[in-house]
């Protein structure tokens, strides 16, 4: 392992458990004193215990990053511990279980802008007093979904777009302090053996395959990633987004066809077969919808 974070000390917002956890971990491996802050104490002392047992220089602090007296306080405490804090990774963030707009609560729309917006301002701004005078590094983890959506998630998909527009405009206002301000969007990602206690995976061979890299990510995708931007490596990197999704929000898709053999394919894992059924059912113009359901019966149990 690199020891690029030797000396230098960083801050994992949300980073007792998931993404949060496995960047902690990357950071910390690679020398970097680490304060993991976190609104969740039990999993916190959890992970604190484990990475120090693993010679790891690792510090929980109990904050919830919505709430500015303890991001200032928590801040402080990291910097008299420490005596530096070079990174700041924004990770810590809530989702949104999707529902009609009309059925959306005005006290749900808030707690998320509230934490997976504001937390990351709230972060950033009592950092900066820290690394004004020796520069580094913030890294907001947004998400696709900050461009593009499924239904019924506003208040999830305003958060993480809000948080795109606040990377640039603090990537502007810290330049001249040498501190570059990043946004990392992850696709889908595995969390669970980064979860306490761990949990096991439940991914179909059809989640994997729908992705063009051939599989779902995982946290340490995430973290190789910003541990990458976060060194002295990416020094000529600031102001942008970086989408890491296994490919999945290249895929242009349009309905037809294709599509259908595409998805019979990914289902079945046999193009050849796949490129079979598209036939009879182009063949079956007169009766398509017998067809069909034949299919559907047929395909239903795999
Ligand atoms: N997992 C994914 O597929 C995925 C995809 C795209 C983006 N993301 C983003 O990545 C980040 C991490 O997601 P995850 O899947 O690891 O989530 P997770 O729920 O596994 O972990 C989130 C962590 O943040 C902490 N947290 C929540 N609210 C907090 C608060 N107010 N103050 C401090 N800590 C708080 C939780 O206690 C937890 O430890 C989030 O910002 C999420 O939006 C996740």
């Amino acid at each position: 392992m690199y020891e690029r974070f030797r000396d230098k000390t960083c801050i994992v917002t949300g980073g007792a458990r998931g993404i949060g956890a496995a960047i902690a971990y990357r950071l910390a491996s690679e020398g970097c004193r680490t304060a993991i802050l976190d609104i969740d104490e039990y999993a916190g002392r959890v992970r604190e215990a484990e990475f120090v047992s693993m010679g790891l220089k690792t510090i929980f602090i109990k904050a919830d990053v919505s709430i500015e007296e303890e991001v200032s306080r928590a801040i402080d405490k990291v910097y008299k511990t420490f005596g530096s804090i070079d990174v700041l990774i924004n990770n810590a963030g809530i989702g949104f279980s999707g529902k009609p707009i009309e059925l959306q609560s005005i006290d749900e729309w808030r707690r998320i802008i509230d934490v997976n917006l504001t937390g990351p301002y709230l972060c950033s701004k009592h950092v900066v007093r820290y690394m004004k005078s020796r520069g580094g590094v913030i890294i907001n983890i947004a998400s696709t979904r900050a461009l593009q959506s499924e239904p019924h998630t506003e208040p999830y998909s305003a958060s993480k777009g809000g948080l795109l527009a606040l990377t640039h405009a603090l990537a502007i206002s810290l330049a001249p302090y040498k501190i570059r301000v990043l946004a990392v969007s992850p696709g889908w990602i595995d969390t669970s053996l980064w979860q306490i206690p761990r949990k096991e995976p439940k991914l179909s061979p059809l989640d994997h395959r729908q992705h063009p890299a051939g599989r779902v990510g995982r946290p340490e995708d995430i973290a190789a990633l910003v541990a990458f931007l976060a060194s002295d490596e990416a020094e000529w990197i600031t102001g942008v987004n970086i989408v890491i999704d296994g490919g999945m929000t290249i895929k242009m898709i349009y309905i037809d066809e294709n599509v259908i053999e595409d998805s019979i394919a990914t289902l079945i894992g046999d193009r050849d077969l796949a490129s079979m059924i598209r036939i009879l059912i182009e063949s079956a113009k007169e009766d398509k919808e017998k067809v069909k359901e034949i299919l559907r019966k047929a395909l239903g149990n795999r």
